[in-house]
């Protein structure tokens, strides 16, 4: 049984959707080479953008892991290999504009960004963010607060991958968003990438229109294959009327 059998059982549907086009924008990838667990070389790099821009996308912000623990990149660091990037599509003739942001972990650290200002936003002061999959931090609602009270737009990555959410009501989910948090699903989520639940979730965000954003989260060449067949999923056309804010930035 091939991988994307496996991934729909024996009858795969046929969405009328066929690009990324509508989207516009993916402000969520791991293109910078060797900084995080996402590409390893500006081939590989150049590589993904281009069927990146195959499928439509005329923009990336592409987002590397910044965590305390693992993944300790400066603005420094992810803007100059947003440059080497940049540089090296300019020198091909590649045309999809390419800028940076960051996905940052929430831990400690965040404290010190506020403070600092330290943070590469996007948008209109937007700030993606994730949570660790195992156990909800202790001071999630203090760090969202104080990152919101600072005047950060906060979206956060992939809401339907993390297991302490999932309950029936999605009462986490809408306290969360009366509480201003924005959220990003994976478009992989929807063709069963992480799990089961992780679709179904995303599945309901989408059906209760609690879904602002849709990422790629793409981190490599193999990835590419999995994002194309998202064109199978039934839910890419309720996504699609689901009047996400991915084009505006
Ligand atoms: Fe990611």
């Amino acid at each position: 049984m091939s991988f994307f059998s496996k991934l729909f059982g024996s009858k795969p549907q046929d969405s009328s959707i066929k690009d990324f086009s509508w989207l516009q924008t993916d402000m969520h990838s791991h293109l910078i080479p060797g900084i995080d667990d996402g590409v390893k070389t500006l081939e590989d790099a150049i590589a993904v953008i281009e069927q990146l821009a195959a499928l439509g996308y005329t923009k990336i912000i592409t987002s590397p892991h910044v965590m305390l623990d693992g993944y300790v990149n400066t603005p420094e660091i992810i803007l100059r290999g947003r440059d080497d990037v940049r540089n090296e599509l300019s020198k091909r003739n590649i045309k999809i504009e390419f800028d940076a942001t960051a996905e940052y972990y929430l831990d400690e650290g965040i404290f010190q960004k506020i403070k600092n200002k330290e943070f590469i936003t996007f948008g209109n002061n937007h700030v993606l963010v994730e949570l660790s999959y195992y156990t909800k931090p202790m001071n999630m609602t203090k760090l969202f607060f104080e990152l919101r009270s600072a005047g950060y737009k906060v979206i956060l990555a992939h809401p339907e991958r993390y297991p302490f959410f999932y309950q029936s009501s999605l009462e986490d989910y809408k306290e969360l968003r009366d509480s201003g948090i924005l959220f990003q699903i994976n478009l992989g989520s929807l063709i069963g990438l992480y799990g089961k639940n992780a679709q179904s979730y995303a599945e309901r965000l989408i059906d209760n229109n609690m879904i602002e954003f849709a990422g790629t989260d793409i981190h490599n060449m193999r990835h590419t294959e999995i994002i194309k067949s998202v064109f199978q999923s039934p839910y890419i056309d309720k996504l699609a009327k689901s009047n996400l804010q991915n084009n505006s930035l």
